[in-house]
């Protein structure tokens, strides 16, 4: 399905994303494109499967309040989906430019966005500071939910954090405990301050198990190093 007038704007692993016009308004086409190792028609199962998974999750942001751009048509058997073009920067691109108050305000806000959707029982999958866009006037709005799925457990609500945490301390290291610290709070009026609590445990557990795996990896291949001399 190709219409006029679209411009490429970024290409992923998995699909391709346009800007164009969709019955009169600013849209995002974004199209999961063949994967040429896989077999054609499980091929266009995953697509269509993800396709849908993604534009349920939209519609189910949307469906609790949680910002997330509207959807305008959804195609599964052609891998597209048409969505609003939300107008603004990735967090993760203006992370290093913000600071101080206006950093707390805005992982605050983050948290209680986050806090709200797990309380709905949406888990992101993919909640990095490159899926969550900042609007002109300040407003956040989450993106890609391909890999979205419907949880209430503490693991995988502590998955979307232990992933945004990663990221965040990969973009502004610096600036993360004190941003974390204020997504907390956030998270905490939207779901509860005990349920943060037992967020943040989670997400230390989760960040010791990862650890404790590479120290692994490290002393294995320590062993086999030390084996060859
Ligand atoms: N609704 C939207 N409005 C504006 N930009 C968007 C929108 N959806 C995606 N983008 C842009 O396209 C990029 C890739 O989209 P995304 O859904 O995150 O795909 P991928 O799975 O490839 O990461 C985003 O980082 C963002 O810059
Ligand atoms: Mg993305």
């Amino acid at each position: 399905m190709v219409r006029g007038g679209l411009t490429l704007i970024h290409m992923g692993a998995e699909a391709k994303l346009y800007r164009g016009i969709y019955a009169g308004v600013e849209a995002v086409y974004k199209y999961r494109v063949p994967k040429k190792y896989r077999h054609p028609q499980l091929d266009a199962r995953i697509r269509a499967y993800r396709t849908l998974r993604e534009a349920r999750a939209l519609m189910d942001a949307g469906i609790n309040g949680i910002p997330a751009p509207a959807v305008l048509l959804v195609e599964p058997e052609e891998a597209l989906i048409v969505m609003e073009h939300v107008e603004g920067r990735l967090l993760g691109e203006i992370l290093e430019h913000v600071s101080g108050r206006r950093l707390e305000a805005l992982f605050r806000m983050l948290g209680r966005i986050v806090g709200r959707m797990h309380e709905a029982g949406l888990i992101h999958g993919d909640l990095t500071t490159s899926n969550i866009i900042v609007t002109k006037d300040g407003r956040l709005v989450l993106i890609d939910f391909g890999l979205s799925s419907k949880s209430r457990r503490l693991e995988d609500r502590g998955i979307d954090v232990h992933v945004l945490l990663r990221s965040l301390e990969s973009t502004v290291p610096e600036a993360a405990e004190h941003a974390y610290k204020s997504f907390l709070e956030g998270y905490g009026e939207e779901a509860g301050a005990s349920i943060a609590e037992e967020i943040a445990e989670k997400v230390r557990e989760i960040r010791m198990r990862g650890r404790y795996v590479a120290e692994r990896r490290q002393s294995s291949l320590e062993a086999v190093l030390h084996n060859r001399e």
